[in-house]
């Protein structure tokens, strides 16, 4: 019998809330998904009582998994604010290296902006407006590039709806538990690695909620034992929503790293995708253009599959650094799909070399300042 919300509910009504209301009663819970023996929910309470209640959270968590036929159970604690916090306004990111940022309360009515992960000195989401425009080959492949400059990366695929690194980096094994609460992510060419793919089945159909996305996205940022790190490189879901824009919110961000590839059409997404990025104050740090130029195995013959160039030129008409080309190429795609990132297999290639020279300008570019510049004021026209 699949385990149903019902079940879930009747196993919740024996657990009370701080002042003894037993859970389903008090207006916390999100939507409960319940999915092939996985359940998600969160529990929503004031920021001002939260500690109170993270017991009832580890209550609440039991008591699902004692359920016959549970696999799984991920409840998340989420922090509200009261009702008239302005959505959109976050402090800027700044200050000094390595110092892990507490959240600071803002007056004037305006939500507070998400904390920092402690050790981790700066976290940059790579992203589009457009799906399939090679985000995670970049996320990864730009991972691994940065790690080659002597960094210490992680990754985290915050691709909810349809994550990648599984495939990406070929991970197959689940996550450690440490002390019953916290993950230890898996370690793959020398990246710190975390994925919500890691704790689902690839074929479990996601019909994910918006509290559902935030409250996994808020665990695999901080259950998640991610140690030191210089940085951590968000792999974004494609779009530019309200999913999306709230992803953009909560994540702590330095900056946005924006992937497109040269026509006009990826264009106008990526336009989007700076434009989201700037309504929560994220700096955009550049934009790479990805399948580029094709050149034929066979021949030789150089043709520019999505036109060439685009991205480049949007970027200055844009003012935002351009980070560089990847070029359309079956050994990326290949390697990608096999689980065996370019950068990390053949690392003497010139594909190699292309985004080992996008993670220097990435880095360059949080090194300069621009991290703490504003993005552009951005007009969409389409
Ligand atoms: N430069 C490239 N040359 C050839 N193939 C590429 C290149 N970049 C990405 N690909 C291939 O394109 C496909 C889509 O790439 P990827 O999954 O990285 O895109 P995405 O933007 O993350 O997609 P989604 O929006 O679904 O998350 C994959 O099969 C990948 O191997
Ligand atoms: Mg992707």
């Amino acid at each position: 019998m699949p385990v149903t919300k019902d079940d879930v509910l009747a196993a919740l009504g024996k657990v009370a809330a701080p002042d003894g209301t037993p859970l389903p009663q008090t207006g916390t819970l999100s939507d409960i998904v319940a999915s092939d023996g996985k359940v998600f929910f969160s529990i929503s309470v004031d920021a001002a009582v939260v500690q109170a209640w993270e017991p009832v959270r580890k209550r609440a968590e039991d008591a699902v998994k004692a359920i016959a036929g549970v696999k799984s159970a991920m409840i998340a604690l989420t922090a509200e604010r009261k009702a008239g916090a302005a959505a959109a306004a976050r402090p800027p990111q700044g200050g000094p290296a390595g110092a892990a940022r507490p959240a600071h309360a803002h007056g004037h009515g305006q939500q507070q902006g998400p904390s920092g992960v402690p050790g981790v000195t700066s976290i940059i989401a790579v992203a589009s407006g457009k799906g399939g425009v090679g985000k995670s080959t970049t996320a990864v492949n730009l991972a691994l590039g940065l790690r080659d400059l002597g960094m210490k990366v992680g990754i985290l695929d915050a691709d909810i709806y349809g994550p990648s690194l599984p495939k990406l980096l070929a991970i197959r094994e689940k996550p450690q538990t440490i002390g019953g609460t916290r993950l230890k992510p898996i370690e793959r060419y020398g990246l710190t690695v975390m994925s919500i793919g890691f704790l689902i089945e690839e074929e479990t159909p996601m019909i994910w909620r918006g509290p559902m996305v935030m409250s996994a996205l808020t665990q695999m940022l901080r259950e998640v034992e991610w140690g030191t790190l210089d940085i951590m490189v968000v792999d974004m879901p494609p779009g530019t929503g309200d999913a999306q824009l709230t992803m953009a919110q909560q994540v702590p961000l330095k900056g946005a790293v924006i992937v497109s590839t040269p026509q006009d059409l990826a264009l106008i997404d990526a336009r989007r995708g700076i434009a989201m990025f700037r309504r929560v104050n994220v700096p955009v740090l550049g934009i790479v253009e990805n399948m580029s130029t094709f050149i034929c195995p066979h021949c030789g013959t150089r043709s520019d599959i999505f036109g060439h160039g685009g991205a480049r030129r949007e970027a200055e008409r844009l003012g935002v650094p351009f980070l560089g080309e990847v070029p359309l190429e079956m050994s990326i795609r290949e390697t990608s799909d096999a689980g065996l990132p370019i950068v990390a297999t053949h690392p003497d290639s010139p594909h190699a070399a292309a985004y080992r020279a996008i993670a220097a300008n990435v880095r360059d570019q949080l090194g300069s300042g621009a991290a703490a510049k504003p993005a552009p004021r951005i007009v969409i026209e389409a």
